[in-house]
């Protein structure tokens, strides 16, 4: 196939039927927002080489039916939606966090073919002037500089420290925009209501970044269940990180723990797969070793939940795993039902690298042979743009962020007080 980032690439749809047509139709940057369907309605007999066409591509056909005109007006008006000629409004986007996070959102927003990533804003001016150099976009040092500034926005991405979510999804809401938030929505469940309570006077629509919704395999699992129907008894997940995060990755992580990091990636995905929600939990944790380095925060969560459907969760995450792991990362899930017995390792998949010293996770690549970002965080990214533009897509909304902002909070309130905590809804 040609690049679709190139004009040359509408051609694919111009040249003819068969298999070719087939890929070609389900393109983004050949279906019109405004009429989707519109490639469905356009006989093969109706496509010529463009090089037989006249200018309008009307002349070169001695017999025109009716149904040839408007599909061949409906593919002139397509090529001339993609040259840019008609703009229809490809989506204009900023970007919050110029961050590991907010580094894959603009580069995945850079390369869509109908969205155009028009800011970055990053306090750190070595970051911004280095993300926005490469990407060709202006930076700000905030989101209320850009919006001083005048800046025509259709939605914003916010990648913030776990901590520094409100200022700038409030700032954005009010300004009426669509919002991808990262994971937790925010840190307390009073952050996360006045996050809604924006979006519902300034009319934008949250989406909350719980990205393991995008992991094809998480998701056949899901339709597994959903097709046997069987009951849960329980559900387990373990998700740590080696203790280069809190210590060299993340300059923040005593503003954070465990649990804010990463907890809401496995709860999230507990209740997606069962249905059920989190009613109450009691925690334990440990803080030895990240406290010890002048990082104050737990080292180590287990959180033992019961859900709203009679089963149980445990979720076990932490942040010090010795740097020799194969992988900065690690995750289990499993699920048990009455019936069967489901187990992901989800750390574990892909190519290992062995030397005399160590063995090495060597990963899924983040980039695709053209330099696109691949991966859960650019699929999500990629729906979040075309449900901006249009597409009716069901992802992770504010109420969800907010019952697992609740539960999170449950999490550190009973590490507190050593009781069982209710998780309201
Ligand atoms: N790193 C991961 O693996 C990962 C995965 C999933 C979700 N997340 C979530 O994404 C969010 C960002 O994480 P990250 O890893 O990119 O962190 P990061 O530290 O790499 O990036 C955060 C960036 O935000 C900037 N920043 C801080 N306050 C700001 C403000 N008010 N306005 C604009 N920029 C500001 C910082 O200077 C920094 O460059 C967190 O909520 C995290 O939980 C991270």
């Amino acid at each position: 196939m040609q690049d679709p980032d190139q004009p040359g690439a509408v051609r694919g749809a111009e040249i003819g039927g068969g298999e070719h047509r087939r890929i070609t139709h389900r393109h983004p940057s050949l279906r019109s927002r405004h009429c989707p369907d519109a490639l469905d309605t356009i006989p093969s007999s109706s496509a010529a080489p463009i090089s037989a066409r006249s200018r309008t591509g009307l002349a070169m056909r001695p017999v025109w039916t009716k149904a040839d005109l408007v599909c061949s007006v409906l593919q002139h008006i397509l090529q001339l939606e993609y040259r840019g000629v008609l703009h229809m409004g490809a989506p204009q986007i900023a970007i919050i966090g110029g961050g590991i996070r907010g580094r894959i959102f603009a580069e995945t927003t850079h390369h869509h073919p109908s969205a155009e990533l028009v800011a970055i804003c990053e306090p750190n001016p070595a970051r911004a002037a280095q993300l926005g150099g490469e990407l060709g976009v202006p930076t700000f040092e905030s989101i209320d500089a850009l919006l001083d500034s005048g800046a025509e926005l259709d939605a914003v991405v916010v990648a913030t420290p776990d901590f520094a979510h409100e200022g700038p999804a409030v700032a954005a809401l009010e300004a009426g925009v669509d919002l991808l938030v990262e994971k937790p929505l925010a840190t307390t469940s009073e952050e996360a209501q006045r996050i809604i309570a924006a979006a519902e006077r300034g009319g934008g629509r949250i989406v909350v970044g719980f990205e393991n919704r995008w992991n094809p395999l998480f998701r056949t699992v899901r339709e597994q269940l959903r097709e046997s129907g069987n009951a849960l008894v329980s559900q387990r997940a373990l998700l740590q990180d080696t203790i280069h995060v809190p210590t060299e990755m993340l300059g923040w992580a005593a503003l954070s723990s465990p649990a804010w990091f990463l907890m809401p990636h496995s709860l999230d995905m507990a209740t997606w797969l069962s249905g059920a929600e989190p009613v109450e939990v009691y925690a334990r944790g440990v803080r030895r070793v990240l406290p010890a380095l002048g990082v104050d925060t737990w080292d180590r969560i287990s959180a033992s939940f019961a859900m709203s459907d009679g089963s149980i969760l445990d979720l076990d995450s932490g942040w010090v795993q010795p740097l020799g792991k194969p992988s900065v990362f690690e995750f289990r899930f499993e699920i048990e039902t009455t019936q069967e017995a489901f187990v992901l390792d989800i750390d574990a998949s892909g190519a290992r690298r062995t030397t005399s010293e160590r063995t090495t996770t060597v990963g899924s690549p983040s980039h695709d042979h053209r330099g696109r970002p691949v991966g859960v965080a650019a699929d999500m990214m990629r729906d979040f743009l075309d449900a901006v533009g249009g597409a009716d897509l069901d992802l992770p909304g504010a109420a969800h962020g907010l019952l697992i902002t609740r539960a999170i909070e449950a999490v550190h309130r009973s590490l507190e007080t050593g009781a069982v905590q209710p998780i309201t809804s």
